[in-house]
């Protein structure tokens, strides 16, 4: 009896071992175990035919299941943990990362030109205690003209081509009319600079466009000279174009300053000598300015026997262009990313 078990155990043991040596994958060695280990598994059969075994016989027969089942268990283990090896080497394998490949590179957005320029000027400002203020786009008549002494059938109305949206309201023309809206708080003194979009009825071409960028400075205090204005302008010129940049005023006519003047920077490409990119000149033109109307100062509320001031206007383009030798306005507004990324 003992030897008739001894002999068929083997011949499980043999079959199982063939099997497991062929099974191809997990799920192959899970049905083998089942053949062997389940509910109606061979071995298990045999252990249900213990009872049939003379009771003397018992304790050996059953070492010899148990062993038998010790050794299945083993081999299976072994085979498995081979599977499970094979497989994670074939996913490391598949996923190896290549540390010295090139990254991918992300495109990235950056600041426009505009922006780049505009930050500038707003850093030297903020840093002489001016504070950042803005204004509507769509302006009131009264505003944009008005109360910067520029009354109805005055040339300058003509001057700067305006979209009228109805009679009394326009798209503004100029940034100035914030000079006028920050006055009127009353709080003083004024250090203001007032970036924004302003709008013309012009033709598009290399220097004009119907809608363009000014930034407004306007200063407000006792004793403000003109003086302070070009003490004020020179130290910008030369933190926006170089610490070699010289200045020129020459007298001009705005209706909301008086006296009123250009200012020159020394061409920055040449130092003043003349070239291609200052036309010759040596000097560049970069923004109008001037000592505020007393006129203006009354319109607004402000006593101009007490307080004195002085404004400027700067177009952002004319700065963004100059600072990168862009020599198309139209490029700005393209938006052609070949053209922006090299900023
Ligand atoms: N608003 C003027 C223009 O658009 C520019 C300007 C000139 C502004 C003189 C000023 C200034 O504040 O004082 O042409």
């Amino acid at each position: 009896m003992t030897e008739t078990i001894r002999a068929k155990l083997r011949e499980i043991l043999d079959d199982a071992g063939k099997k497991l040596d062929s099974a191809g994958d997990l799920d192959a060695l899970n049905s083998i175990r089942v053949n062997i280990l389940g509910k109606k598994g061979r071995l298990t059969e045999v252990l249900k035919g213990m009872k049939d075994v003379a009771p003397e016989d018992r304790p050996a027969v059953g070492q010899m299941v148990n062993e038998a089942r010790a050794s299945f268990e083993k081999i299976l283990e072994e085979r498995k943990n081979a599977f499970e090896k094979k497989a994670l080497e074939a996913k490391l394998a598949h996923e190896v990362i290549d540390v010295t490949l090139p990254a991918n590179s992300n495109a990235m957005g950056h600041s426009h030109p505009n922006t780049i320029a505009l930050e500038e000027v707003e850093r030297i400002f903020i840093g002489m205690g001016y504070e950042v203020v803005e204004g509507p786009e769509i302006e009131y008549d009264e505003y944009n003209f008005e109360k910067l002494n520029i009354p109805a059938n005055h040339p300058a109305k003509d001057e700067q081509d305006t979209f009228y949206i109805n009679k009394e309201i326009v798209l503004r023309t100029q940034t100035s009319p914030c000079q006028a809206r920050e006055m009127e708080k009353g709080k003083l003194p004024i250090r203001m600079l007032a970036p924004g979009r302003v709008f013309r009825s012009d033709e598009v071409d290399a220097t004009h466009s119907p809608s363009f960028h000014q930034i407004e400075g306007l200063v407000v205090d006792k004793n403000i000279t003109f003086a302070d204005l070009k003490g004020t302008l020179e130290q910008f010129a030369r933190e926006l174009f170089g610490p070699n940049t010289k200045t020129k005023f020459r007298p001009h006519h705005f209706p909301f300053t008086e006296p009123s003047a250009e200012m020159d920077v020394s061409c920055f490409k040449c130092g003043g000598k003349g070239c291609r990119f200052c036309k010759g000149e040596g000097w560049i033109e970069i923004l109008g300015c001037g000592m505020v109307h007393p006129h203006v100062f009354e319109m607004c509320g402000i006593d101009p026997d007490e307080y004195k001031g002085f404004a400027f206007g700067v177009g952002l383009e004319r700065i963004a262009l100059l600072k990168y030798e862009i020599d198309d306005m139209r490029l700005l507004y393209e938006n052609d990313i070949r053209f922006l990324s090299q900023f």
